[in-house]
Parts: structure tokens; sequence; C-alpha cells
């Protein structure tokens, strides 16, 4: 999985994409073989799991959702949007619902602009998503409906 980077200039990133893809997070044990393998210091891996939000830790819950709070979006409810997903699965930013069923990131645009607020839940993209379409698709997720 790792091998065919080795060598490449800018290995780091499809290093760190292919770990993540294959376990789901980065895992902490990781750091110290990137950077052997790499020749960076552990500091420098750490600032590029840092830098991109997309990195994650720890291993995500069965579904993700994505919640737009960029502008176009924001002047259409997001935050009052972001506020009920927080309180229905009760969970913040980045976290992990009890259940593994969800993990809420929060996203600055989804491309959906003119369809605000702009839910993505896994691959799938939901436009004018209120906090009771909301509960409806978290409940269809949690009865793994289409
Ligand atoms: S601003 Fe929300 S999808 Fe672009």
């Amino acid at each position: 999985m790792l091998a065919p980077h080795v060598g490449t200039p800018g290995a780091l990133l499809p290093m760190l994409h292919a770990l993540q893809e294959t376990f789901g997070c980065i895992d902490e044990s990781a750091v110290p073989l990137l950077a052997d393998t790499l020749n960076l210091s552990r500091a420098e891996v750490h600032g590029v799991i840092g830098f991109y939000h997309d990195f994650r830790r720890t291993r995500p819950g069965r579904h993700i959702i994505k919640v737009c709070r960029a502008e176009a979006c924001q002047a259409v409810g997001a935050e009052s949007l972001l506020d009920h997903v927080r309180r229905s699965l009760r969970v913040d930013d980045g976290g992990t619902t009890a259940d593994d069923a969800f993990t809420l990131q929060v996203v600055y645009c989804l491309g959906n602009c003119a369809l605000g607020p702009a839910v993505m839940i896994d691959e799938t993209l939901h436009g004018r998503v209120t906090p009771a379409r909301f509960d409806t698709l978290a409940a269809e997720q949690r009865e793994g409906a289409p």
C-alpha cells in the first residue's frame, strides 16, 4: 500500500491517504514510521496531518456527515442547522456518536451553494436541508435505507 510511493516526490500525502483509506484514520503509530521512511521529522508529519482537516486521527463512525457552514449556506440557516445537528447527534464538530453511527464534520463549501444549507452524508449531497429533513436523513441512515 505504501511501497509504491517511497522515493517519489511529495510521497507523504499519498501515503497518508492510503493509510486512511485502508484503516479509516491515521494511527499515531504510523507517524514515526512515515517520518523514518521519508526522512522527515515527526513534527513535519504531524504538521501535515493537522493541516489537512480530512485526515482523521481516530476511526470515524459508519457514516460521515458533513455540514457546510460557508457563507452562502450561512445566509440560509446553516448555523442553526448545525446547532440542531450537534444537539440531535449529541456530538461536537469532529465527534462520533456513542453508537458509532455518525461522525460530524463541519466543512466550508460542498459546491452546492445555490441549494443551501448543504449537507453531505457519505457520498450523497443534500440541499435545502432543514432540521426536520436532517432528522429524517439521519434516521434513514441508521435504519440502513438507501
Ligand atoms: S457555501 Fe455551502 S455548499 Fe457552498
